[in-house]
């Protein structure tokens, strides 16, 4: 089933479960490796970036094995090999292996990481903090090489909060020599599990104020089982969908905390937010208001992952919206999609200017990546008639049930070859 089909939706009731967070698991799995051993994981998302990374797991000599959420990875025949193009290009998290391969084996090959296509994803400042720890980098034909002797703790300084820049420091300083300082560090939630993860698994970080991570090496880590959190964007792309059709969602285990800039917008556009004993409660009816600005940034600023679903909903709003993209130099790829369904909006470079709220007509579309494509579903439930999605692998990367969650809360949608 490679196609979503979809019908226009008039309201979503009901109760969904979210998933556990595909960037929590994945730099997770990858510092399994730092760890002799079997760890266990619970919670683990059955989406097609977790196939990726047990199959990178098992190429460097790992034992993975999956029974439904639960994943052990044993890591005892731990060897360094080259990865194979194709699969470090299937997405941008190839590279959280680079820290612990480095730690456990000293030498790594592999091509630049793929992923999303959202403007310009270089890997400088991974590359940056590695060699300040000691590490030496060549090219190779297809990518890159790097090699060290044992990592060296020392001085970093981040010169942008990047989150995969951040979790590459830690999952390598965690068994460096002696203690590394991480000034200027990505405070996502996702940094807090994989901290979280380490400590338990007898890493020492410790947090000073809010500015430096001070990380003494160890060296030794011990196996440890660990529940996977929730998906926050998972949760936040069901939210959308409540704003954007309307009706009234109960989301069980969603991580309310972690949402608190979407919730902040959502409630002044007019939806109703409340907690009962099973979770959160959103509702809403008739027309929201748009938002006079929204911009993404770090957490605990509005997610650039939610930029492209809250497009959406702003489309069905009353009003000018304006949002601009703070985080990714080209992440406006369904606006072009969002137009021909019906939308009036206006995009110049990282700024979008929404006019609402407008009519939609469905139409074909495809994914072009993993955000966008949800957001195309959500648009796709508000659009008169049927329309097709195709390319949802690209969907299937990071959520677990998109359609058969959406179908529980009433969406009239269904997989089609
Ligand atoms: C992670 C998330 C992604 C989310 C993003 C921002 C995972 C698997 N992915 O991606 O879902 O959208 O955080 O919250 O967790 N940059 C550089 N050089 C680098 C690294 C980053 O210039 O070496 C730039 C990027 O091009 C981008 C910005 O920094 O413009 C933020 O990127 P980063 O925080 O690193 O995002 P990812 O870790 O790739």
């Amino acid at each position: 089933m490679n196609a979503i089909m979809v019908e226009k939706t008039r309201a979503l009731r009901g109760d969904v479960l979210i998933q556990g967070s595909k960037n929590a698991a994945l730099p997770i799995m990858a510092a399994c490796l730092l760890i002799d051993g079997v760890c266990t994981l619970t919670n683990v998302p059955q989406i097609l970036d977790v196939d990726c990374m047990c199959h990178l797991l098992k190429l460097c000599g790992c034992k993975v094995e999956r029974w439904d959420h639960t994943l052990t990875i044993d890591t005892t025949g731990l060897h360094c090999c080259p990865f194979p193009t194709e699969e470090v290009l299937q997405m941008r998290s190839s590279i959280t292996l680079l820290g612990p391969l480095l730690s456990r084996c000293g030498r790594v090959e592999m091509s630049y990481p793929g992923g999303c296509v959202l403007g310009e994803r270089p890997i400088d400042y991974h590359k940056s903090l590695l060699e300040q720890m000691g590490v030496c980098f060549w090219d190779t034909t297809d990518g890159f090489g790097a090699s060290c002797d044992r990592l060296q703790g020392t001085y970093l300084c981040m010169p942008f909060p990047s989150v995969g820049a951040t979790e590459t420091a830690i999952l390598a300083a965690v068994m460096a020599e002696g203690t590394t300082w991480l000034y200027g560090y990505a405070k996502e939630p996702e940094i807090k599990a994989l901290c979280a993860f380490l400590r338990k698994a007898g890493a020492n970080i410790s947090e000073f104020g809010d500015t430096v991570l001070q990380i003494e090496g160890v060296n030794r880590l011990h196996p440890i089982t660990w529940k996977i959190p929730s998906d926050r964007i998972v949760a936040g792309t069901y939210m959308c969908a409540l704003a954007a059709v309307g009706g009234k969602v109960r989301l069980q285990k969603a991580p309310e905390k972690e949402l608190e800039a979407l919730l902040t917008k959502l409630s002044r556009m007019g939806v109703t937010i409340s907690k009962d004993s099973l979770g959160l409660v959103l509702e809403h009816s008739g027309r929201l208001c748009g938002i006079p600005f929204l911009e993404t940034g770090i957490y605990p600023g509005f997610p650039t992952d939610l930029q492209s679903t809250m497009l959406v909903v702003l489309t069905q709003c009353k009003g000018m919206s304006v949002v601009k993209e703070g985080i990714f130099s080209n992440r406006f790829h369904i606006v072009k999609y969002l137009k021909a369904l019906g939308a009036c909006i206006e995009q110049e470079e990282n700024m979008a200017y929404v006019h609402g709220p407008t009519a939609f007509t469905g139409i074909p579309m495809k994914a072009e990546e993993l955000r966008g494509g949800a957001a195309l579903v959500l648009a796709a439930l508000v659009a008169e008639g049927n329309s097709r999605i195709e390319n949802i692998s690209y969907i299937k990367r990071g959520y677990e049930n998109l359609v058969s969650d959406l179908q529980g809360l009433g969406g009239r949608l269904w997989y089609a070859s």
